[in-house]
């Protein structure tokens, strides 16, 4: 699947000897799959579990071992190589090589190119201009760890101090996770799973991107209001739009919050969970949090009415009773609230809502705009086939405080979302 983040850059993939080695085929695989060129270099260790034939096809590209001879003709690959990464993964990292990293040695075609490769640290930079900076190579470029070892090996105090002097240099470890090891026993010491490396490489490569420094706020989902301890009303919505559109901020550099109700999806890899549940504490997660939100989506389905006296029992029925009458109440409408205290304090920058209509679109958008003096709204009609609540494509009009509309063709909630965090960006950095 194309990936804005990862299409066209340079991967340095590193694969050491361990079982886990099998797993860095499906990385290798995803990272080619989103566009990335994967550079892979395989120790000695690694090549006997996994032939760099494996990793050549799916790359598309040689996968090396040997210091000493260049299948490309390059006489000094490990200078070539270290200067075309924009990031480097090793995926498994055996503690032998770990402590080579900590420790500079230089003895193999992957520890000599990795030395050569400074580390980035993974610092937050500020950006006020949008487009990213193109990665550094004075500064470094991120580097992603996924070690793989016996949980005594792991645990055992020389790994550790190697790990944290990889850590405090810049480098982001990822797991090592519990469960079976080779060994067949239990305990910390298996390889974090693909996608969560995948991930991490994403978050390390978004830095510098031009929302670095910002935050951004998104809620999703759809509140849950009690009825009684075991019942509740809710609504249709998977929360798989606000889900998307945190990752896209995450995606630009931004820090990314999610103010969420139950969702039908997780919560991404650096993207910082604040799980509510009703429609009230949704608006206190997100009041508390306007001093320091730059942009706020609201894209979750807030219910609008409560049961007014929830019982603290569960409600039984009688016998004979055919009915039962539950008086409701207005919750808070948190884009209102939002929109009293930023005439106040000015924040937050940005304020985005989303209307989910079934009837007069538009009309009824752009009175939602107006009405919660928002800057973009995204209208949505949901009755639309393929589109909307659960789906995972979405057919939206952005319509923005200055009249201007912009309909969208039916596409991936991902390009919804990146599309909606661009005009948000744009309103950051120009706003009127
Ligand atoms: N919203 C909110 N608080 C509420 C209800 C809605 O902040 N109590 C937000 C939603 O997150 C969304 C926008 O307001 O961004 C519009 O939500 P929607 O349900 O379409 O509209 P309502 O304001 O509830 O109006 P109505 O239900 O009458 O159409």
């Amino acid at each position: 699947m194309f990936d804005r983040l990862l299409n066209g850059k340079r991967v340095l993939l590193g694969v050491t000897g361990g079982i886990a080695a099998y797993k860095a085929a499906d990385l290798c695989s995803k990272l080619a799959q989103a566009g990335a060129e994967v550079d892979v270099i395989l120790t000695e260790a690694a090549a006997k579990f996994v032939a760099p034939l494996t990793f050549a096809a799916l790359s598309g590209r040689p996968a090396r071992v040997d210091l000493w001879t260049s299948p490309g003709g390059d006489p000094i690959p490990h200078v070539t190589m270290a200067a075309a990464a924009d990031t480097v993964i090793v995926a498994p990292l055996s503690a032998n090589t770990l402590a080579k990293l900590a420790l500079g040695l230089a003895d193999n075609l992957l520890t000599s190119t990795l030395l050569a490769t400074p580390i980035a640290s993974q610092k937050p930079g500020f950006s006020e201009k949008p487009g990213f900076s193109s990665p550094d190579q004075e500064q470094g470029v991120p580097w992603i760890l996924a070690p793989a070892m016996e949980s005594h090996m792991w645990a055992n105090p020389l790994t550790q101090a190697h790990a944290a002097a990889l850590r405090a240099r810049g480098a982001v470890v990822v797991g090592p996770g519990v469960g079976r090891l080779a060994s067949g026993a239990q305990g910390a010491g298996r390889m974090a799973e693909p996608a969560e490396i995948l991930a991490a490489a994403r978050l390390a490569l978004a830095q510098g991107g031009p929302l670095a420094g910002r935050r951004v706020v998104v809620t999703a989902g759809g509140t849950q209001e009690p009825l009684d301890p075991v019942r509740f009303l809710t609504n249709a919505s998977s929360g798989k739009m606000g889900v998307a559109l945190a990752e896209a901020a995450r995606d630009l550099g931004a820090a990314a919050t999610l103010v969420h109700a139950p969702l039908a999806v997780a919560v991404p890899f650096g993207v910082e969970s604040v799980p509510v549940r009703t429609a009230a504490q949704m608006c206190d997660a997100v009041l508390a949090r306007l001093p320091d939100t730059d942009i706020l989506i609201g894209a979750a389905a807030v219910a609008d009415f409560r049961p007014a006296e929830p019982a603290g029992q569960k409600i039984k029925k009688t016998p004979g009773q055919v009915d039962l009458v539950v008086h409701l109440t207005r919750t808070p409408d948190i884009l209102a609230e939002v929109a009293a205290r930023r005439a106040e304090i000015g924040r937050p920058q940005v304020v985005i809502g989303f209307a989910a209509e079934t009837q007069d679109l538009l009309a009824n958008a752009a009175a939602k705009l107006a009405a919660k003096k928002l800057d973009i709204i995204v209208a949505n009609d949901v009755t639309e086939p393929g589109s909307g609540f659960g789906s995972d494509d979405n057919r939206v009009t952005l319509l923005f405080a200055d009249g201007r509309q912009e309909a969208l063709p039916i596409m991936p909630k991902g390009e919804v979302a990146a599309r909606v965090l661009e005009s948000a960006l744009a309103r950051l950095v120009s706003p009127h």
